[in-house]
């Protein structure tokens, strides 16, 4: 028997509202809380600020369980348990940013009926033991702390919420983590208990060792690229190593998103901070860097330069299913055509209008081939299935020459050179349609 709980979630972004709406559909009542006027609107009008798969309809049906408010000592006063889901961006110095983690601590004066408070944001480890001693210092000894790190994927986030390969728990006192692991009763996964620094780490050693994956299945393309081989035969026989496995092997202009550009450097300054040099996550990060560098180097080099080019960008978004642009190589790649002198023609299914740099110098097109018209080369910058399935013989009769970089891997080298195309690719031969 589900032992139903109250729990206020702080944060109303990708984090919170996916916890939100899930704990709801486990059975408890939850108030969201977040400082946006505009998001707590949206919210209480039946509609969801973000984008993601299932959110909106697990919102619908669990609306009896859920509420959102402003109003922070709200949300406490009718609570059992405060999830802290806050962000924590990256300051000037590669650390993250806490202060918002602050603020929520801060409000939890009248707060000594709660039974604890957990971080889901990602943070350095030993800030559980910080926010530990700011609770007792605010006579909150009694209070538990739990750190409970999410693991969930943009575009996955409520499937893999409820059903996690894992629900991590860090907690100095058991009857604590027992009380998070409750929660999650109904959640379809191993629950794992450990104290709270390790819990906190295994969060930040995750996302590193899966952008390391990445990285070095990007490294291996640009070998193969030099020397024949096909990195998509290479990553996939590979892959099926058990000790190894398939996953994150997938090679691509890069990785982006709001965590794994965010959460290695937040590893990299922690490692700094403390005199350790994170070498190899270092190279990591750095071959990140070069990825979409390199595409565009190669297609300067195809086009003979970029000066008056005209390309089309296709796929805004960091990966597909989601409409988050954060720290997405679409950002660089349209940065370096245009600092070379091309045009840049976009399209993207999700993404909202965009107004900061470099989007305002680009135009936004509705249809893939509606952007690719005219154009001297496109770039396939996120696996959207639209480009899979697009009409790629009108588009090569729509482009003013028909060459493709896919930044993804997306289509099939012999057929794109069947229907006209000169066909690059990461880390597999060019080839030149007749
Ligand atoms: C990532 C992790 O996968 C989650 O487990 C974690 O909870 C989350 O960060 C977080 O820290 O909040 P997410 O950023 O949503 O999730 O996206 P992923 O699906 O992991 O993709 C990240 C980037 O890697 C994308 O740009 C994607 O295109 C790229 N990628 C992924 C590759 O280039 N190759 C691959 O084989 C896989």
């Amino acid at each position: 028997m589900l032992e139903k709980r109250r729990v206020a979630i702080f944060g109303a972004g990708y984090i919170g509202l996916v916890t939100g709406a899930c704990l709801a559909q486990l059975g408890h009542d939850v108030v969201v809380r977040d400082i946006q006027q505009e998001r707590i609107d949206i919210l209480r009008n039946g509609g969801v600020p973000i984008y993601e798969p299932g959110l909106e309809e697990l919102i619908a049906a669990n609306a009896d369980r859920l509420t959102f408010t402003l109003d922070a000592g709200e949300a406490v006063r009718d609570s059992d348990i405060v999830y802290v889901c806050v962000d924590t961006p990256p300051t000037p110095s590669g650390d993250a940013d806490l202060s918002r983690i602050w603020q929520v601590i801060s409000t939890l004066h009248d707060a000594s009926h709660l039974a604890a408070v957990v971080v889901k944001s990602t943070v350095p480890v030993g800030t559980g033991a910080r926010v530990r001693a700011a609770m007792d210092r605010a006579g909150l000894q009694h209070v538990g702390y739990a750190s409970n790190p999410e693991f969930t994927a943009e575009g996955a986030a409520v499937r893999d919420f409820l059903h996690p390969d894992r629900v991590v728990i860090g907690a100095d006192d058991p009857e604590i983590a027992k009380l998070i692991a409750a929660l999650h009763d109904g959640v379809d996964g191993p629950v794992v208990e450990m104290d709270i620094a390790s819990a906190e780490m295994v969060k930040l050693a995750a996302n590193a060792l899966l952008a390391t994956k990445i990285s070095f299945a990007n490294e291996i393309a640009t070998i193969c690229e030099a020397t024949g081989a096909d990195v998509e035969h290479v990553v996939h026989a590979v892959g099926l190593d058990h000790r190894l496995g398939p996953h994150y092997m997938k090679p691509g202009v890069g990785w982006g998103g709001s965590c794994f550009p965010k959460d290695s450097r937040a590893l990299r300054a922690m490692a700094s901070n403390s005199g350790y040099s994170f070498q190899l996550l270092s190279s990591v990060i750095e071959v990140n860097d070069l990825q979409p560098r390199r595409a565009i180097q190669r297609l300067k080099d195809e086009l003979g330069g970029l000066a008056d080019r005209t390309i089309a960008l296709l796929g805004l978004a960091f990966k597909p299913g989601t409409d988050d642009v954060r720290e997405a190589p679409s950002t660089i790649l349209a940065s370096r055509l245009l600092a070379d002198g091309a045009t840049v023609r976009c399209w993207d299914p999700l993404a909202p209008p965009l107004d900061t740099a470099p989007w305002p110098s680009t135009t936004r097109h509705d249809t893939p081939l509606e952007a690719m018209t005219g154009a001297d080369a496109v770039i396939i910058v996120t696996e959207w299935p639209q480009l899979r399935d697009a009409d790629w013989d009108q588009a090569a009769a729509a482009m003013a020459r028909p060459l493709i970089f896919d930044g993804r891997n997306l289509l099939d080298p012999k057929q794109m050179g069947a229907l006209g195309f000169t066909y690059m690719s990461v880390g597999r031969s060019t080839v030149r349609g007749a």
